[in-house]
């Protein structure tokens, strides 16, 4: 039987160990996190997922402060159309966060950015194309356009210097997805250089509805690989979402994609962004602890576990402060949903809201705890420690783990 290092992505002149640590918003995916993978010959990446609150952490600007401050007047007022980003500080910010991760990359492979279109940021275009040039100007070796169809992202930045030379990657849960994506952007000189095909049972926001269970990636990556030959167009296709083992990925390489892209695995391990707490959670959860819920403001079915602080908490919107899911007109459902439940219970001090989420406080706190569908099995993946927690994995130990196993199994940490 094969493994995953029988085989190599090619992207242009590049051979790449087919393995790529997908992104994990707000800082999971830690510079740390992906520069294990480059090292290692692989593909990581960082996310742009609130890069001024990362930034502010990373290096102790003072962004997040700084824009509360220019809009407190507003903190009360339910109406948050005057809430912008200033796009001089946001360029600022992700130069800072991908120039930094840029200059410590170590080795063979690459490290590209999470760029999510659901982060309308209260100026959809404008921000996205300031995110999407500065991470260029900042050298990043990629771009994964995640959460949103994109059908005007490449237009943003199609006379960007490097347009042609970074490798530009689109996500996808459906051929027609894909479909509408190449159509739209065929005016735009550039194929992708990549398709990621992420199926129901990956981590994050679902490109499903929730009938997500109905759907079965294997079945996806089969019917655009066939569409792409038939096309006679020639784009690795790598599939997410549930590939836990090196036989997973091995089995999906042999069906001649081009690489996996893999995340819950990594949440576990010391270059992960999350908390330790935190990643004890991860390790105990059973499968029944683990939901699709519709609790994320931006519309899409999201995968989390059920104990997570963000379930049910109603705190008091934060746009000030953050305000990355505004719409282009200063909405989020979640302001909505709190607006109501403060209007219903005009004595309470503390309201509760459980068909929303403050998510961009909640993923900056690291409390919204969302996974993968295979997290419960996160436990049989290391050793118990005395006291009855579980160890933490290296992420070049995971990394090698889904490299070179056979046979369905999993190393455990020496
Ligand atoms: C904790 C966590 C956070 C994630 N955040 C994002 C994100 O911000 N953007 C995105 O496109 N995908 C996100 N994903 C999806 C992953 O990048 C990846 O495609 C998927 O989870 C792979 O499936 P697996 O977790 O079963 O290996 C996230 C996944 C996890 C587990």
């Amino acid at each position: 039987m094969k493994r995953v290092d029988d085989f190599r992505l090619r992207l242009g002149n590049q051979e790449l160990v087919p393995i790529v640590i997908g992104g994990m918003g707000v800082d999971i995916s830690t510079a740390e996190l992906s520069l294990e993978a480059a090292r290692l010959g692989g593909i990581g990446h960082i996310s742009d997922a609130m890069v001024p609150t990362v930034s502010d952490r990373r290096f102790n600007t003072k962004y997040v402060r700084n824009k509360l401050a220019q809009y407190k007047f507003n903190v009360a007022n339910p109406d948050k159309s005057v809430v912008k980003f200033d796009l001089g500080l946001l360029a600022e910010a992700t130069k800072l966060h991908v120039s930094r991760t840029m200059e410590a990359k170590r080795g063979p492979g690459l490290v590209f950015i999470n760029c999510m279109e659901k982060l309308t940021m209260n100026a959809p275009k404008d921000t996205l194309r300031v995110r999407l040039s500065a991470a260029l100007d900042a050298g990043i070796d990629g771009v994964t356009l995640a959460a949103g169809l994109h059908l005007g992202t490449f237009s943003l930045i199609e006379d960007h210097p490097r347009y042609n030379d970074a490798k530009l990657g689109i996500i996808v849960s459906s051929l027609r997805a894909l479909q509408i994506f190449l159509k739209k952007n065929s005016r735009h000189g550039r194929l992708p250089d990549y398709v990621v095909v992420e199926g129901p049972l990956a981590g994050g926001h679902l490109g499903f509805g929730m009938d997500w269970a109905k759907y079965d990636l294997a079945a996806i990556v089969a019917e655009i690989h066939a569409w792409l030959v038939a096309e006679k167009l020639d784009i690795p296709l790598i599939p997410a979402g549930g590939i836990f083992t090196g036989s997973d990925a091995a089995n999906f390489l042999e069906m001649g994609a081009g690489a996996v892209q893999v995340a819950t695995r990594f949440t576990v391990t010391h270059e992960c962004g999350l908390p330790e707490d935190v990643q004890q959670e991860y390790f105990k959860a059973s499968e029944d602890q683990i939901e699709v819920n519709q609790i994320s403001p931006t519309g899409y079915p999201m995968r989390m576990l059920k104990n997570s602080p963000a379930i049910g908490s109603g705190i008091r919107p934060n746009c000030e402060a953050y305000g990355y899911l505004l719409d282009a007109s200063g909405n989020c459902q979640y302001i909505e949903a709190y607006n109501r439940e403060v209007a219903a219970h005009p004595e309470a001090r503390k309201v509760k809201v459980f068909d929303k989420t403050c998510l961009c406080t909640h993923m900056r706190n690291f409390d919204c705890w969302t996974c993968g569908y295979y997290t419960y099995r996160l436990k049989d993946t290391t050793r118990k420690n005395e006291d009855g927690s579980y160890q933490l994995l290296t992420a070049e130990h995971v990394f090698h783990d889904y490299q070179f196993s056979t046979d369905g199994k999993i190393a455990l940490p020496e």
